[in-house]
């Protein structure tokens, strides 16, 4: 779908469909509403009146108006009340506009800007969003159907006043952008786990080096294999790897978009392509979902990329060790004793606490290679943050008071919603071991924050925030225009995180 902007009145916009707004609440249309509505007869203000159309943010009106502009079909979104309108809010009103579009089989989409007028956005950042849920909303994983789906070819956005268009058209190629970035990391994640074993990650993770990096700076992608990892004695990456016939692979993607010399951002995410649980074999409901246990290691790489893409300038490196935790005769056990790369070891409990043992390792590898400035990393790690705080909001923990301001900032203005969990120093008696350093897991109670607390063993003095992705990553069911599937969190909040700029 190619996302474009011209300035001009959208009565006149040749399109298949054109798109405008109501608040929730308001008796009568205003600004394009009212523009369209007075030229096609009245239909939209007669709604609103009869109570079929209240404006709710998600709610769609359709009319097939006898007298038509030129377009011949009108689609109003709601947008919610007007109070609590934010950026993210234009982005969810993009979504149905496009799911709608790819129903009836249009190939163009003409639609206004939401929230950049009376919404109190500023333009660009309206277009932004908008291009953003467009794209996002344009989704669709069909590389093993017959039929495909329909895709929608042109999303054109009309802006009144041409004095705002340059603004609308660098948000609305911002948000394509980043869109594009997230959609690459949802394919991967949605890729069966045959098909995306730990040397695929590394090949296709090997493409985000070519064609994008604005301004010349490219993306230097490598991987490590076995004896690179056995060198650096990475003894959790390498013990989960042991019971696959699958190599594992320490994926390491460095963007320099900062100065030179400008120190480093780890993004550290888990690059499990598939999680049986080991030894400590998972029940067979719901394991085919655990292809998805490396949407961590997607999001940081679709992030890197994304950041090329938007020329973020900031030095970033992402980490993601790519294992398949299998059982087998040659697989690790409970009971085994692993020596880390940071030199602590590791008793195991469960094998199917995998995440922990592979990002620590990641961790190790960030910290001695890049000394970086933070880290951030993201992984679906436990069952128990999606008990906590279900698809709502990720699980969020961290060592660092003002990196965890920031993020939070970066959750407010991104839409996507992360939430703090605390790391008090009692929980790490429910993680030490009799045999060795730690043990894998920590009994029944708090199992997010334990998980948590394992990986602030290895972040050491660094600033380190970490991201449970498990309850978020994945969408269960098709939502107002969000397609059910790899969500393609957290990419959004890191990106907003990276371009707030540098730490202090
Ligand atoms: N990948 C899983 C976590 C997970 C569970 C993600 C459900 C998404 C949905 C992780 O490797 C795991 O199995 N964790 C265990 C830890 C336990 C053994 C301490 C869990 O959460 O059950
Ligand atoms: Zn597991
Ligand atoms: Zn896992």
């Amino acid at each position: 779908m190619r996302i474009t902007c011209v300035s001009g009145d959208i009565r006149s916009v040749r399109a298949d469909m054109v798109v405008v707004n109501l608040f929730e609440g308001e008796k009568r249309p205003g600004g394009a509403t009212a523009a369209v509505d007075a030229a096609i007869g009245g239909g939209i203000a007669a709604a609103i009146r009869d109570g079929d159309f209240q404006g709710k943010a998600g709610d769609t009106l359709f009319l097939r108006p006898a007298r038509s502009i030129a377009s011949p079909r009108v689609l109003v979104v709601g947008l919610g009340k007007k109070e609590k309108f934010s950026p993210d809010h234009a982005r969810q009103a993009a979504l149905p506009v496009v799911k709608l579009a790819r129903k009836l089989k249009l190939s163009s989409v003409a639609s206004v800007v939401h929230g950049a007028g009376a919404g109190g956005v500023d333009p660009r950042t309206a277009a932004r969003f908008c291009a953003l849920g467009a794209s996002l909303s344009s989704f669709e994983f069909d590389r093993y159907k017959a039929e495909k789906g329909h895709r929608v070819s042109r999303f054109l956005f009309v802006e009144r006043d041409a004095k705002v268009l340059p603004a609308v058209r660098a948000g609305a190629s911002h948000g394509a952008r980043l869109g594009e970035a997230i959609n690459w990391g949802r394919a991967l994640v949605a890729t069966p786990p045959a098909e995306l074993r730990p040397g695929d990650l590394a090949r296709l993770a090997r493409g985000i080096g070519r064609g994008i990096g604005a301004g010349g700076r490219r993306i230097r992608v490598r991987a490590l294999g076995v004896p690179d990892l056995v060198a650096l004695s990475a003894g959790g990456i390498l013990a989960v790897a042991k019971g696959s016939a699958a190599p594992p692979r320490l994926i390491v993607a460095e963007y320099r978009g900062g100065r030179p010399g400008a120190p480093w951002t780890a993004l550290v995410g888990k690059g499990v392509t598939f999680d049986t649980g080991g030894i400590s074999l998972k029940k067979w409901e719901g394991m085919e979902k655990m292809k998805y246990d490396m949407a961590g290691g997607a999001g940081m790489l679709a992030a890197v990329r994304a950041a090329a893409a938007l020329g973020i300038r900031r030095n970033l490196v992402a980490v993601v060790p790519a294992v398949e935790n299998m059982p087998s005769g040659t697989a690790y056990r409970p009971g085994d004793v692993l020596r880390m790369m940071s030199g602590k070891t590791v008793e195991i409990l469960s094998t199917d606490a995998e995440g922990r043992l592979v990002l620590a390792d990641a961790m190790t590898y960030a910290v001695r290679k890049y000394h970086p400035a933070e880290i951030v990393d993201a992984a679906t790690l436990t069952g128990a943050c999606v008990v906590a705080l279900g698809s709502v909001n990720m699980g969020m923990m961290g060592n660092d008071a003002g990196m965890l301001d920031r993020m939070k900032s970066a959750s407010a203005a991104s839409g996507e919603k992360a939430w703090e969990l605390p790391l008090h120093e009692e929980y790490f008696e429910q993680i030490k071991s009799e045999i060795g350093d730690l043990k894998n897991i920590g009994g029944g109670e708090a199992g997010t924050i334990t998980a948590g607390y394992f990986l602030k063993e290895f972040a050491g003095e660094t600033p380190w925030v970490h991201l449970d992705i498990a309850g978020t990553a994945w969408v269960e069911k098709e939502k107002r225009g969000y397609a059910a599937g790899p969500s393609g969190v957290p990419v959004r909040i890191l990106v907003e995180y990276l371009s707030a700029g540098p730490p202090g």
